[in-house]
């Protein structure tokens, strides 16, 4: 039997972050992050504490996930999430769900319910009501934030939605103490996208990756660059040919800044519980619990919001 120290990390989406929004994110990241750690410390497996983490941040409304998602041009939130389990493969996600507050869960569900791996819009409402999911009114997901930012958008002159570099998706890795990995993400994508579009949060390889054989990824960025580079798979790949998680986040962010002028973000974790937090936006709200350690950051060499915290008994 296998006994590996549990590691977790979990982060709230790369973007440029007002002051006040990088506290609030910070705290609800490290949250997430002992909340999961403590699942794993109780023998928990790694797709519970993500489930888990995941769902304490889309049930925050400063999170872009859950009942926090930006809106699509008609004013309307539609979800997407993935869960993946790194033993085997096994992957479930939604895409343009409405009327869903935790995506994550019922992604799951589709990965354990299932022979399929995403299900979208009108086929996942019908799954979801066939499994007795809870519906939420659409309301109980619009933030006063989401709306202010839909209407200016449709302003004459506004900035470009693709420029705006506000994103904020979701995501957590862990390694439990059998060896597994697993990798979940969950975002309400851009603000005053077209309807029906989907971007690569859902998309295995893209807005996450889990395989025991190496490692965990979850992502963070424009949606349209992380699928053209396959990010969280781009990056595994880096460490089945000998790269640490730090090394291979630096060199897929890398790749997709040159290749497409793209800033991202990403958490990885290998079967080993090595792991790292990168980012090439400004800002990412991230938080990593292992040997009784919490780290944590959300700007690069900001030593005021980052470092690290013993974990109480
Ligand atoms: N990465 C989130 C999205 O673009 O949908």
């Amino acid at each position: 039997m296998c006994t590996r120290n549990p590691v977790i990390i979990v982060h709230g989406g790369c973007g440029n972050y007002t002051e006040d929004r990088k506290e609030v994110c910070l705290l609800e990241v490290r949250k997430a992050a002992l909340q999961g750690y403590r699942l794993l410390q109780q023998g928990g497996s790694a797709l519970d504490a993500v489930e888990e983490a995941a769902v304490i941040l889309e049930n925050h409304p400063l999170f872009n996930a859950g009942c926090g998602s930006v809106l699509n041009e008609c004013g309307e939130p539609e979800l997407d999430a993935i869960i993946m389990d790194g033993k085997s493969l096994g992957t479930g996600a939604v895409a343009a769900v409405r009327n869903i507050a935790n995506p994550t869960k019922l992604a799951r569900l589709v990965m354990e319910q299932t022979k399929h791996v995403m299900l979208s819009d009108r086929g996942a409402a019908r799954f979801a009501k066939t499994m007795g999911f809870p519906e939420v009114p659409m309301e109980s997901l619009v933030t006063e934030r989401a709306s202010e930012r839909w209407r200016r958008n449709l302003q004459p002159g506004s900035t470009p939605v693709d420029s705006q570099i506000e994103l904020g998706t979701i995501g957590a890795v862990a390694l439990d103490s059998d060896g597994n990995v697993a990798c979940a993400t969950s975002t309400g994508g851009l603000t005053n996208k077209m309807v029906g579009r989907v971007g690569d949060t859902p998309c295995i390889g893209g807005g996450g990756y889990a395989d025991n054989q190496s490692g965990a990824v979850s992502t963070t960025g424009t949606g349209e660059a992380i699928m053209k580079m396959t990010l969280a798979r781009l990056i595994v790949f880096h460490m089945e040919q000998g790269m640490s998680p730090a090394e291979a986040a630096d060199t897929g962010l890398q790749s997709m800044w040159t290749r497409l002028q793209s800033h991202g973000g990403v958490i990885v974790v290998n079967n080993a519980g090595d792991w790292g937090a990168k980012f090439t936006s400004e800002n990412m709200p991230w938080a990593a619990a292992t040997g009784d350690v919490l780290f944590y950051g959300v700007a690069v060499g900001d030593v005021r919001t980052s470092g690290t915290a013993d974990i109480p008994q």
